[in-house]
């Protein structure tokens, strides 16, 4: 995830904004600049790659200012790229952004017919031109009436050269710090950024701004309105902070849900038509109608995703789907007929097997999508089109955000494909609405982690344990066990519901927990009988229902709820009780849960 680092007051300011920038280096990146303010005008350094390629390219002396910004950036727009780097400059301004501006395309195009050049693809350098072109002499002016043609999330820190002790900040959905020091004055998306020099600090709300010069920080809202901000002291240490206070990455990954679902989300959907913008995919409403058939490709925990994008599509848009392991397609001879797309579904997008399946449906004629999460990943990179799905860097092994984050965009693609055949605007209006209301009602879910850790205990010591569900829940019954198996080493097995009296009903004894995913859907019935003959062989059940349900819960012997939902969106809520009933078992048997063993985070070799 991108992070922000400004200075203002200190000598060679270069040499601490770079520390600051080690310091973010966990949060992952892809780009790194600096941008420092000199009477003279600013002087920029960005580079591809780790700091220590910025480091290689820069000259100090060029850098001696005591007042500048610095960026790791992890590209959302545009390759990870030097022209794509942050700082992004017009004329005397430097502007490092986190967050997405979702009206860049009407802006570039305003820009540019009064004369502006764009040197990059990012949304981040709209802001700097529009900055630059209503600057009269005060920045923090000129950067309040030019966040107000802005739609969607910022973190900013603009500088400019006429000012050059001034640092002006603003937030809207994206976090900023202000560090108050005793001579300097620091700027940070994150704390860890500026813990070196200072513990006071100053967090602005949404639609704040901070000004820094050497001497003082002054905050007002947008609209210049003045405003007081309580200093705070920080307590916690370095590591703490990297891991957002939570105990592990994956843990902090598993609550940056409700966001990550979010920004999914954000700026693709039009909920006046039902409607869905997916600008990466490039194709027209005629390509679109053409598709005779789907190929999901992928691995793991992004397979999983790929089976609820099948049940999702299957039903709603009634194009059929086939969801294949990679590593089999890319080995057999695949029928590839005029018609199919292949998506292939990986985070990292280095995963080696879904890459050569992707280059095999390519070879065989197959339009190829990738949905990815890594900006510039090689499988975003030789797909033909794509769709990011935007969840930041995942550095905990087990996937987990980039999980909702993948079916997320398949229920986005299940309404662009129905859309144009069987979801009418009723429908996928109503299917909006209830979208936008998923991320309130995984946190409702998350809060339920320590009733979930308290069920851990009472199954942290056993070997097997059995997952079932039924439709869009069976995936997320295979996924909660392969979460299971990866990071406490208890074997899991993920079943579809009915299919366990045809053999896994002769494991079931009282050593055996069952979880079952029983939400209020067309077979609940059925998953109530599933429950039954569980019981009647005294296994023990752990049941994830809606909110309401008595007469599951009534058979469980522990119950977790999420709350109502349409059905094609349960997955992206029964699929959390899941993350965390695996993650805290693994705490208590002392595992090491962001590093499991035998796992890497991103497979590349066979
Ligand atoms: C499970 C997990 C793996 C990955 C799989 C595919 O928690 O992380 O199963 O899902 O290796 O990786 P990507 O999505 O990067 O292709």
């Amino acid at each position: 995830m991108c992070g922000i680092v400004g200075i203002t007051g200190v000598p060679q300011v270069a040499y601490p904004l770079l520390e600051g920038l080690r310091r973010l280096e966990y949060r992952g990146y892809d780009s790194a600049g600096i941008a420092v303010a000199k009477a003279g005008g600013i002087v920029c350094y960005k580079e591809k790659g780790k700091i220590k390629e910025l480091e290689e390219i820069i000259d100090l002396d060029d850098l001696d200012a005591s007042c500048g910004i610095a960026h790791t950036r992890w590209a959302t727009h545009g390759q990870p790229n030097r022209e794509n780097a942050h700082p992004h400059l017009s004329g005397k301004v430097a502007v490092v952004h986190n967050g997405i501006i979702e009206n860049f395309g009407a802006l570039k195009v305003a820009l540019s017919n009064k004369g502006y050049v764009f040197h990059s693809e990012t949304d981040t350098e709209v802001l700097a031109h529009l900055i630059n072109d209503l600057y009269r002499g005060n920045l923090e002016k000129a950067v309040q009436q030019a966040l107000k043609l802005v739609d969607g999330t910022f973190g900013i820190a603009v500088i400019h050269a006429d000012e050059p002790r001034k640092i002006v900040g603003a937030r809207r959905g994206s976090p900023l710090v202000v560090g108050v020091g005793e001579t300097a004055n620091y700027l940070a998306s994150d704390v860890a950024a500026i813990l070196g020099h200072t513990r006071q600090v100053i967090y602005l709300d949404d639609w704040e701004m901070a000004v820094l010069t050497p001497e003082g920080v002054t905050t007002t809202n947008i609209d210049n309105q003045q405003i007081t901000k309580d200093i705070e002291e920080i307590t916690w240490d370095l590591d703490q902070i990297q891991k957002g206070g939570y105990a592990h990455y994956m843990l902090k990954e598993i609550f940056e849900q409700p966001d990550t679902v979010l920004d999914a989300f954000r700026g693709r959907i039009l909920p006046a038509t039902g409607d869905v913008k997916l600008g990466g995919l490039e194709l027209t409403d005629w390509e679109l109608r053409s598709i005779r058939r789907i190929i999901i490709l992928a691995c793991g925990t992004s397979y999983h995703a790929g089976l609820v994008g099948e049940y999702l599509i299957e039903e709603y848009a009634r194009i059929p789907v086939e969801v294949e392991y990679a590593s089999e397609f890319r080995y057999r001879s695949p029928i590839i007929e005029p018609g199919t797309i292949c998506l292939t579904v990986s985070q990292s997008g280095e995963t080696i097997d879904t890459l050569e399946a992707m280059r095999e449906a390519k070879r065989r004629g197959a339009k190829v999508i990738g949905i990815t999460n890594v900006v510039g990943s090689t499988i975003a990179r030789e797909s033909e089109s794509g769709i990011y799905i935007h969840a930041g860097p995942e550095i905990g092994v087990a996937s987990t955000k980039a999980f909702t984050g993948q079916v997320t965009i398949l229920t986005l693609l299940t309404l662009l494909l129905g859309r144009r055949t069987h979801i009418s605007a009723e429908k996928g209006m109503q299917i909006l609405e209830e979208l936008q209301r998923i991320p309130d009602k995984i946190r409702q879910v998350l809060d339920q982690s320590d009733k979930i850790r308290e069920i851990a205990k009472a199954y942290a010591q056993d070997h097997n344990c059995l997952y079932l569900g039924r439709g869009v829940n069976f995936p997320i019954a295979l996924e909660g066990a392969l979460k299971l198996k990866e990071i406490s080493y208890i074997h899991a097995e993920g079943y579809p519901a009915a299919e366990m009296k045809h053999g896994p009903i002769a494991l079931i004894d009282p050593q055996m927990p069952v979880v079952v995913i029983s939400t209020r859907d067309g077979s609940y019935e059925k998953i109530r009988g599933n429950v039954q003959e569980v019981r009647a062989r005294h296994g023990k059940i752990i049941s994830v229902v809606t909110e309401g349900d008595t007469e599951i819960a009534a058979l469980s012997d522990h119950v977790i709820t999420i709350p109502p939902t349409l059905n094609m969106l349960t997955p992206l809520l029964s699929v959390i009780p899941l993350q965390l009933l695996a993650y805290h078992i693994a705490v208590l048997r002392g595992e090491d849960v962001d590093q499991p063993r035998n796992l890497a985070k991103a497979v590349t070799v066979e």
